[in-house]
């Protein structure tokens, strides 16, 4: 780690570390801060909040939402929860998979993340997914091209 991002975690950990469960708000802000969770932050949260390392790295593990590496420049979520499921979401991943040469993460080229996302609330109207914070709804395999093509250029 920089010597601005061990700075940086340790400032985001002392703030909460005395709240109770005081974890999750911590791993977010982080995130929110470094765009991922080091792996060597770990070791310091642990520390200030009394657990052991494998019980952090097991929370930041169970959750979805925590990125292991930064994000690549163009941010892929695809829903893969039961509305999404019913309406091909799992087609949809795996066209996205092949499409950008990952099985979930960093595409080969480096240019996009892919991830997946459990409900964007779009129940209604799925499958569902997320480009660069935006919404879309009905997306199937020409769509999904449409849109990070258009994002990417
Ligand atoms: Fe995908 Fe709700 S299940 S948006």
């Amino acid at each position: 780690l920089t010597e601005t991002t061990r700075q940086t975690v340790q400032h985001l950990v002392a703030a909460q570390k005395h709240v109770p469960g005081a974890l999750l708000p911590i791993l977010h802000d982080i995130q929110d801060a470094l765009g991922y969770i080091p792996a060597q932050a770990l070791g310091n949260i642990a520390q200030a909040l009394n657990l052991s390392r494998a019980e952090v790295h097991g929370v930041v593990s169970f959750y979805h939402f925590f990125r292991h590496e930064p994000a690549a420049a163009q941010v892929v979520q695809i829903c893969r929860a039961e509305a999404c499921q019913s309406m091909g979401a799992e087609a949809l991943w795996a066209h996205a998979c092949s499409r950008l040469q990952t099985q979930g993460g960093t595409s080969a080229d480096g240019a996009v993340t892919l991830e997946p996302v459990y409900c964007l609330g779009l129940c209604s109207s799925s499958p569902a997914m997320v480009v660069d914070d935006k919404l879309h709804a009905r997306v199937d395999a020409d769509k999904f091209d449409r849109l990070v093509a258009a994002a990417g250029s």
